[in-house]
């Protein structure tokens, strides 16, 4: 079976031109079944970036980044049907309908109120419960209720960086867990200083994901926490 995300046709789902990018999760064990889950995709990056510029939601969520699907293949096996996990930046919600399939009880939270209306929608057809809410990580709100947090691809700028940071510190500090997937961007290190200063350490092991839209593999840090 293919293991790589791939672009379906083009729709017109709430306003934005979409297709389905997929992805087949491996088993959690010899006995267990792979899985196979898709989002919805944007399929139309400039009408993401003009949307964006006229204050129409973030365009970085449009997208289904490889530090989802590196973290996705994760996630059988270590997510437990029950387990309250939040997807922080979720995103097209990859991590999220994944770990809904493996039977947990899964909150997406983002600040882009489209991406959380295609990511409830991707669930629905799929037959998934995903609940969702708008959530900024960088705010002071306190996170909803979790067991493992997941963050992929949030490392992108200094400030989130920071953010995603408090946000593991905060889990951990419930008693939680966190897994982080990086491709190693820009605020990497500030994310690792930020955890220190909390106590806490993350070591990233390389794994390697399709590029965006089919582009070649890229490489991305996983790190558990917790
Ligand atoms: C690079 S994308 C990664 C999306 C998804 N996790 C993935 O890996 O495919 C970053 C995500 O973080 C979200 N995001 C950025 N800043 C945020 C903030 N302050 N609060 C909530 N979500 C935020 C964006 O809307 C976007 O969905």
């Amino acid at each position: 079976m293919e293991e790589q995300p791939h672009p379906g046709p083009i729709v017109e789902l709430h306003g934005r031109c979409v297709r389905r990018a997929e992805l087949v999760l491996p088993p959690a064990s010899p006995s267990a079944r792979a899985l196979r889950i898709w989002v919805w995709e944007t399929a139309d990056a400039e009408q993401v970036l003009t949307a964006a510029i006229a204050g129409g939601g973030d365009p970085y969520a449009a997208i289904l980044w490889p530090a989802a699907v590196a973290v996705a293949r994760e996630l059988p096996g270590r997510v437990q049907a029950g387990q309250r996990v939040l997807d922080l930046g979720t995103g097209t919600g990859l991590c999220a309908l994944a770990a809904a399939a493996l039977g947990a009880h899964v909150l997406a939270l983002d600040h882009d109120a489209g991406a959380l209306r295609l990511l409830e929608h991707a669930a629905r057809q799929q037959g998934l419960e995903v609940e969702t809410a708008p959530f900024d990580l960088a705010g002071d709100a306190a996170l909803p209720p979790g067991e493992l947090g997941i963050l992929a691809d949030v490392l992108y700028e200094p400030a989130l960086a920071r953010a995603a940071a408090r946000r593991v510190a905060e889990l951990v500090g419930r008693g939680g867990r966190a897994v982080i997937g990086d491709p190693q961007r820009v605020g990497r290190e500030i994310f690792l200083e930020t955890l220190a200063a909390a106590g806490l350490a993350a070591r990233f092991e390389p794994r390697s994901g399709p590029g965006p839209a089919g582009a070649d593999s890229v490489s991305v840090g996983v790190a558990w926490v917790g």
